[in-house]
């Protein structure tokens, strides 16, 4: 399946970025996490928002001996625990650094089931229809423009089996106020889009982020056109707040511990305006469309 020349250049500036970011991943620290894996998973999915995300609705004990393809693995530490908890588990990254690290991975632990790797674009791939039981992504789709987006779905729902679940990972821009709020924040390498735009503007134009939809609206409207079943959990209406204060260590993953436990007694409207992250869950494929 084809991408447009605008979709090529986004995935190309991705893969630089990505390619130079993976190549200072530490494995033996993911072999660390895997060999604590209890402990390390407990804390990561009650406190990490990206992991209580993924880990939302008892995936970590959906998946054993479950076939899976992660889209975008990245640094490898979630196929990792995955295939640690006994899942049959399918990479897929356009870096060449996550194969890298896979293969130490495969080489360094006793997996039951050795992790595959799929180097490239999903739309280039070629799985054999209907035979995953899940495709997840944390931190993925909105790497992508939203015409590819729409492909890499329609890929999904050939790969994926009538009972099987696609679920993201990602932002949440769901309040224009909020969002300009968020820029006006210098955070980490990234300066603040009103007080600094001269730096803004450069570090944008290496930001490997198309400007594009990530409202819960946009993946519900994507998501039925594909799929009968479409669940939005929004996440970190409080949490968000962890950036401002100044907690450290224990006392921070305690804040956001309770911060995403309390969001739950809102009413979902209220979540959704201030969430700054969502878990997109797809099931009930319409068809298998031949592409
Ligand atoms: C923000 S990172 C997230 C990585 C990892 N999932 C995590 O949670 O840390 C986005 C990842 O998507 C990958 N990516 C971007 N475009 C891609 C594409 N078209 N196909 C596969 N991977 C892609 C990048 O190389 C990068 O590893």
């Amino acid at each position: 399946m084809e991408v447009s020349k605008k979709s090529q250049i986004n995935i190309d500036r991705n893969k630089l970025h990505y390619d130079e970011q993976y190549k200072n991943v530490n494995v033996d620290s993911i072999l660390s996490i895997l060999n604590n894996l209890d402990e390390h998973l407990e804390a990561a999915i009650t406190s990490d928002i990206s992991w209580v995300g993924m880990y939302s609705n008892g995936f970590k004990d959906r998946i054993k001996g479950k076939t899976i393809l992660e889209l975008g693995c990245g640094d490898c530490i979630n196929v990792a625990i995955m295939a640690a908890l006994g899942a049959k588990v399918i990479a897929n990254d356009i870096s060449n650094q996550s194969g890298e690290i896979i293969k130490a991975l495969n080489e360094n632990y006793n997996f039951e089931h050795k992790i595959t790797f799929i180097n490239g674009d999903f739309t280039q791939s070629n799985l054999e229809k209907a035979s995953l039981d899940f495709v997840i992504g944390k931190a993925f789709l909105h790497h992508l423009t939203i015409p590819h987006e729409r492909k890499i779905i329609e890929g999904i729902v050939k790969v994926l089996r009538t009972d099987g679940e696609a679920r993201f990972f990602e932002p949440a821009i769901n309040s224009k106020i909020l969002d300009e709020l968020r820029w006006a924040m210098p955070m980490n390498n990234r300066p603040s889009k009103w007080f600094q735009p001269k730096a803004f503007k450069q570090w944008k134009d290496n930001d490997p982020h198309p400007i594009r939809n990530n409202s819960s609206k946009h993946f519900i409207e994507v998501g039925k056109a594909f799929f009968n079943t479409v669940e939005i959990i929004p996440l970190g209406v409080f949490e968000r707040f962890n950036r401002l204060l100044p907690l450290k260590g224990k006392r921070s993953g305690a804040f956001k511990r309770e911060a995403l436990n309390f969001e739950k007694i809102f009413h979902n409207s209220i979540r959704r305006f201030g969430a700054r992250s969502q878990v997109i869950i797809y099931r009930n494929p319409k068809t298998i469309i031949d592409v």
